[in-house]
């Protein structure tokens, strides 16, 4: 997959990865997928895109060759790869700040690193490929246990760890109201886990039927269409005794619908940097002395939050990429004892030859596409 500007991707053919440290990898693609991360960067929203690049940071793959400084992975390993590329020693990775990784990227002081996630972050090139470098191999892959499948673990590289993390930001206790704006992979994964950490009511809040349909089946929680509400802030106080929620959860981040204002100052005029529209519902819909989580992405310029109301209010707001790997132990219990299904989100599965088409069906969100999987040829 190349990127060639907003709006256009392309397969080419391109130099194979080689070993350029003695502690990287070379893994051969499995199974890869699209995140809502990557329209992002295929719509030209996130800064220092570069023409020529390759996207994907949710894959999975099967070991083809080491540096030789790798002790913890051979030749043959089925392996899951974080999204997030890390160092494991720094004073952050030290921390379990894998996202926040200090040794991985020039703008390490602004933003961790990511495959296939534009030179802001990086400029690492992604997995939605037959090949792909893997750098820091003994710290970020996995070998991805026997009884897990492909499908289920190339969930577990972002979507599924990221909407957990959701939840845990939301510092949920038993019985609390969670809100969840956004039905998309991250957001139904955000609200089934809400469920695991004790909530009592789980809201999610959408404008597409079928997602929320997939809310009310696969997590199991009551949903709202913000299109067909005058004010979705006033609909979330009127079904919360108008106190607000306890929790919210941000899962749509910089390109949310729903303010043509701030659709129109964010995409179309560049004044800044995302429209805050989702944030600030969740702002407002949170009681007094409530959390905000935001796991949905915003890039490295200014958004015009609420922050007054937040400050005023005295919300405890959290947010940050996911830490891929810290969640994997605690994932695993719960898909083996049968409590999550990760797969259960996938809709669409794309040859990496037809990509332009995964690209263009999810980000139009056509067809009911919930989750594209990308398969390479020769997988
Ligand atoms: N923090 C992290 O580590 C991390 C990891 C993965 C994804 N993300 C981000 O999470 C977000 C969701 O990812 P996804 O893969 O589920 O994307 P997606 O595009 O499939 O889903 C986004 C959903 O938000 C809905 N939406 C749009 N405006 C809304 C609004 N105002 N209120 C409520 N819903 C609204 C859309 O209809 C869509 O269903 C993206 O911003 C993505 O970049 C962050
Ligand atoms: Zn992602
Ligand atoms: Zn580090």
């Amino acid at each position: 997959m190349v990127y060639r500007g907003a709006y256009k991707v392309r397969v080419e053919e391109k130099d194979e990865p080689r070993i350029e440290h003695p502690n990287d990898a070379i893994v051969r693609v499995t199974l890869g997928a699209i995140c809502g991360s990557d329209l992002h960067l295929y719509h030209g929203m996130m800064p220092d895109t570069r023409v020529g690049t390759t996207f994907g940071h949710e894959f999975i793959g099967v070991v083809e060759e080491v540096g030789p400084s790798v002790q913890h992975l051979q030749r043959g390993d089925r392996v899951m790869v974080p999204f997030n590329i890390f160092c494991g020693t720094c004073y952050f990775c030290a921390r379990g700040l894998y996202s926040n990784c200090h040794n991985v990227n020039p703008n390490a002081t602004a933003v961790g690193a990511i495959y296939g996630y534009s030179h802001t972050c990086g400029g690492y090139d992604g997995g939605q490929a037959e090949r792909v470098r893997v750098p820091f191999a003994d710290v970020g892959p996995s070998k991805i246990p026997e009884w897990m499948d492909d499908e289920d673990a190339v969930m577990l590289t972002d979507a599924l760890p990221t909407g957990y993390f959701g939840a845990q930001l939301g510092d949920i206790t038993v019985g609390d109201t969670v809100v969840v704006f956004g039905a998309g992979p991250v957001g139904l994964f955000a609200a089934k886990s809400a469920w695991l950490m004790g909530a009592g009511r789980v809201i999610v809040v959408d404008h597409i039927e079928e997602r929320l349909e997939k809310a009310r089946t696969f997590a199991h929680a009551e949903t709202v269409n913000f299109k067909e509400c005058d004010d979705i802030v006033v609909e979330m106080k009127r079904t919360t005794e108008f106190l607000g929620a306890d929790v919210a959860i941000d899962a749509v981040g910089a390109e949310a619908d729903g303010n043509l204002l701030m659709h129109v100052t964010s995409t179309k005029m560049k004044l800044q940097g995302g429209s805050p529209v989702a944030l600030n519902w969740a702002i407002d819909s949170v009681r007094k002395g409530g959390t905000v989580a935001v796991i949905g992405a915003y890039g490295p310029l200014f958004s015009a939050v609420k922050f007054g109301d937040a400050l005023n209010k005295g919300l405890t707001l959290r947010m940050n990429q996911c830490p891929v790997k810290r969640q994997w132990p605690r994932l695993m219990e719960h898909i083996k004892a049968g409590y999550l299904k990760p797969s259960d989100v996938i809709t669409h599965r794309f040859p990496l030859e037809h990509i332009a088409d995964g690209y263009h069906v999810f980000s139009n969100k056509l067809d009911g596409c919930i989750k594209p999987l990308v398969v390479p040829s020769a997988a």
